[in-house]
């Protein structure tokens, strides 16, 4: 397995290219399969996720076209499975996002259940109950989600819980049904809204989305359509941390700040000097490592868009165990994802956990070690931390990062850190 040697202690100076969304490409992937006419995608991310769903994509029968760098052009013209097996689906949960689409398209859809994860149990007890709504007859046998309608209606759903795949998937579902499906308490994410301006480009008729009530008139068929990726807000939330606990002063390219506010706003907490146009984000900061003005604490509660992201809970761990004071982090979306304390108290972090929130204080540094990356995010936050830490940090598991972060190292490197993969 490979693994990342980091010297920590160099600032962090230059400019990096944010890529596309992984959590915008995954269910746009998913959108090729309502309709048999193509669709070309662009700033599609290069990452091990993108790859398992194109997988299962293939596996169904989508015919992937790769017309260049991040490009691609998906046809569902000729589907002869309607199943997502469970080899395939246990890597990765987003393949749920496959059942809202088959059962749209071909009114009948076997999708393995994807059991849990690192960071929680993740139900998808809300995605089965939006589809009932709509008059889906669905039973779990055998680990797999049964799924079959003659035609899905559209119908008023409540969702009891903001879920954000769960709300794709019902979206997706919706824009084929009969009738109109209203989602309330639907997730606002800025991923749902670009799966919806995509799903708009088909032909769809969609209003609200960005709001928590979205409203969805069926259609006979959706079309061809061009649609370029939005830019991921995590990535970049994560570079910018990078900056700001280096005490570097980098750009960030191709993104759009208003995606970011809540982390922007946290990142100004901290003493960071963070400003932006319509397409780039700058960050710099004293930061750690010249000794000059520290980082200052910041306690973070994450919650659904647009308040602090979930996504970006272990990176703000990172940045607070080297800041001058004490912080919480308060995690409310998911029930287990402190996987990262353990790692980070590894490299001399001082990391209390009371529940589900953490107590940091900030240390004057971190003394390089070997770590293991766990999940996606809290293996970013240990790069992080390495970034930091006096001497080498070893990360192990690394393919963690691979699933989200495109080139990570290579851009680090653009940067000015110190970091190379070990295979
Ligand atoms: C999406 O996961 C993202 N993944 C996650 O990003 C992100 O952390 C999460 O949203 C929250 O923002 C993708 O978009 C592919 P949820 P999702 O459904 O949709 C509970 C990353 O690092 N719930 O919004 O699976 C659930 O257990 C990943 O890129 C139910 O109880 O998250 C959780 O506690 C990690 N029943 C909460 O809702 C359901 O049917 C929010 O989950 C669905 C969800």
């Amino acid at each position: 397995m490979d693994k990342l040697v980091i010297q920590g202690g160099i600032p962090l100076n230059g400019e990096v290219r944010i890529s596309g969304a992984k959590n915008a490409a995954l269910p746009i992937l998913c959108a090729g399969l309502l309709t048999e006419a193509p669709l070309k995608l662009g700033n599609v991310p290069d990452l091990h996720d993108i790859a398992t769903m194109l997988k299962l994509l293939e596996h169904m029968g989508i015919k992937v076209s790769r017309d260049g760098q991040n490009q691609l052009t998906l046809d569902a013209s000729d589907i002869h499975t309607h199943e997502a097996p469970y080899d395939m689906v246990k890597t990765m949960r987003a393949s749920i996002l496959v059942l809202g689409p088959l059962l749209a398209r071909f009114g009948h859809a076997r999708v393995s259940l994807p059991g849990g994860c690192a960071i929680g149990s993740r139900p998808v007890d809300l995605h089965i109950k939006g589809l009932q709504a709509m008059g889906a007859e669905i039973h779990i046998e055998h680990g797999y989600i049964e799924a079959k309608v003659d035609k899905l209606k559209g119908a008023r759903i409540f969702m009891d819980l903001v879920t954000v795949t769960g709300t794709e998937n019902l979206m997706m579902a919706a824009t084929l049904a009969e009738g109109t499906t209203i989602l309330e308490n639907a997730a606002k994410e800025p991923e749902v809204v670009d799966l919806a301006e995509c799903l708009i480009k088909m032909g769809a008729q969609i209003e609200g989305a960005g709001s928590d009530v979205i409203t969805i008139k069926g259609v006979s068929s959706l079309g061809a359509a061009q649609h370029d990726v939005v830019c991921d807000r995590i990535e970049a939330g994560t570079y910018l941390v990078a900056a700001a606990m280096t005490g570097g002063n980098i750009r960030l390219q191709h993104v759009r700040a208003e995606l970011l506010d809540a982390v922007i706003d946290k990142l100004r907490e901290t003493g960071a000097t963070v400003t932006h146009d319509d397409n780039s984000i700058s960050v710099s900061s004293v930061g750690v490592l010249q000794g000059k003005g520290n980082l200052r604490s910041v306690s973070v509660r994450t919650a659904p868009h647009p308040a602090f992201p979930t996504d970006m809970q272990a990176q703000f761990m990172a940045l607070n165990t080297v800041a001058d004071a004490v912080a919480t982090v308060t995690e409310t979306i998911f029930e287990n994802r402190f996987m990262h304390v353990q790692e980070m108290q590894r490299l001399g972090a001082n990391i209390e956990v009371e529940g589900n929130t953490a107590i940091i204080r900030g240390t004057e540094f971190l003394e390089g070690a070997t770590v293991m990356a766990t999940d996606l995010r809290a293996s970013a936050s240990l790069v992080l931390a390495a970034l930091v830490a006096r001497g080498e940090t070893v990360i192990e598991r690394i393919y963690h990062l691979d699933r989200g972060y495109e080139r990570l190292e290579d851009k680090l490197t653009q940067l000015g850190a110190r970091i190379q993969r070990v295979k």
